[in-house]
């Protein structure tokens, strides 16, 4: 089976020196009870480092550590998200951030991505926050997952000037600011703040999501807030694991860098093969992330997915990204698997879609919900 219902590459070669280091660092830390609900002083303050050197002024008192970025939305809805109330986001979006909102019995308000072109619609994102008075909006504007498209500088400043005095947070989940692949780099574009913005942050894209290391951004007095309501949920993150990634962040990314040129390489390889098997399907080349957001030729995403697990090929269906049956005719296709295989999911696809083709196209199926997408 080929599996493309996650996009993520394996571990980053220096994850196991970082936990040999950690595991050598470990015995200073046994003498205290090892209980942080904030997090390591030493990673608060390597994170906070990394948002300085994007140009964001930041303390270490403006983070807590999270078991991942999942955890820090998970935390933040728990805060300040009644049931029944609004909370706004990106249409698609990254379907477990859906599934948290509806868990914590969040209304989905729902803003399109606009089907053409590659930015977002700043004025519908401002108007449904106002009008709906949402307490929270969660977008991904550094390659959005499943699309990859990246809000340009000028449209960031239009939405914080739009949302000035509102009452909405405005949670960033910046889990692939890391991965431009051309263009202007995402983590520049980015450096804009403003009270009343929550960023998201996570090792698991750029380095391992087996780490699960993660951290929210955020004034420290929402911060305190966190610590002490997250207290009521999880107690905190392990050290080692949070030793670990203080070496990795220390280090500075290099296995990052060398890593573009191979994502580039299978994102460009995966296009070539759709082009020559599946040549009415339009797949628009992203500037970053790790996926295709492909537009099918009819709305058959799921019915594709279900007839392409028979053929070894396990998808996430377009409304998986969505809510209420929408995107029937996208499908995500990640680019992280090596060439070889991608070019064998292009070939299951392609006889998935003539299978389909000989069958009623009624037979759609919706997949479950509980489908987890990375
Ligand atoms: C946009 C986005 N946010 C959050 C996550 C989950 O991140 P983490 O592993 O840090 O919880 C993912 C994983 O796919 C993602 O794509």
């Amino acid at each position: 089976m080929i599996d493309l219902t996650a996009a993520v590459l394996p571990a980053d070669p220096n994850v196991h020196a970082a936990y040999v280091r950690a595991l050598e660092r470990l015995p200073a830390n046994l003498p205290g009870h090892g209980y942080e609900p904030e997090g390591l002083e030493e990673l608060r303050e390597a994170v906070a480092q990394s948002y300085r050197r994007r140009g964001l002024a930041t303390s270490p008192g403006q983070i807590l550590i999270t078991h991942g970025a999942h955890n820090g939305l998970v935390h933040l809805l728990r805060l300040t998200v009644r049931p029944g109330v609004p909370v706004v986001f990106d249409h698609p979006t990254y379907p477990q951030a859906i599934d948290a909102i509806l868990a914590a019995g969040g209304r989905p308000t729902p803003v399109a991505l606009p089907d053409d072109g590659d930015g977002w619609d700043v004025d519908s994102l401002v108007s449904a926050c106002r009008s709906s008075g949402a307490p929270m909006a969660y977008l991904v504007l550094d390659h959005n997952n499943p699309t990859g498209r990246m809000m340009r500088a000028p449209d960031r400043a239009r939405l914080l000037a739009g949302l000035k005095g509102s009452e909405t947070l405005l949670v960033l989940d910046e889990t692939l600011v890391e991965l431009t692949l051309s263009g202007p780099p995402a983590l520049t574009a980015s450096a804009v703040d403003a009270p009343r913005v929550v960023r998201l942050g996570s090792m698991s894209k750029s380095v391992w999501g087996g780490l699960r290391i993660g951290w929210i951004r955020a004034d420290r007095a929402v911060i305190q807030r966190l610590a002490q309501s997250r207290a009521s949920f999880d107690l905190g993150v392990p050290i080692l694991e949070q030793l670990a990634a203080v070496k990795l962040l220390t280090d500075g990314g290099a296995a990052l860098a060398a890593r573009r040129p191979l994502l580039r390489a299978r994102r460009d390889h995966l296009r070539a093969q759709l082009a020559q098997h599946l040549p009415d399907w339009s797949c628009p080349r992203p500037a970053g992330g790790l996926s295709l957001w492909v537009r099918l030729p009819a709305p058959i995403s799921s019915a594709l997915t279900a007839q392409a697990e028979t053929e070894g090929l396990r998808l996430a269906a377009g409304p998986r990204f969505g809510i209420d049956g929408a995107f029937e005719q996208r499908l995500r296709l990640p680019y992280t698997l090596p060439e070889s295989e991608l070019q064998q999911a292009v070939e299951r696809l392609a006889r998935g879609v003539k299978a389909l083709g000989r069958k009623s196209r009624q037979t759609t199926s919706t997949q479950s919900r509980t489908v987890l997408v990375y």
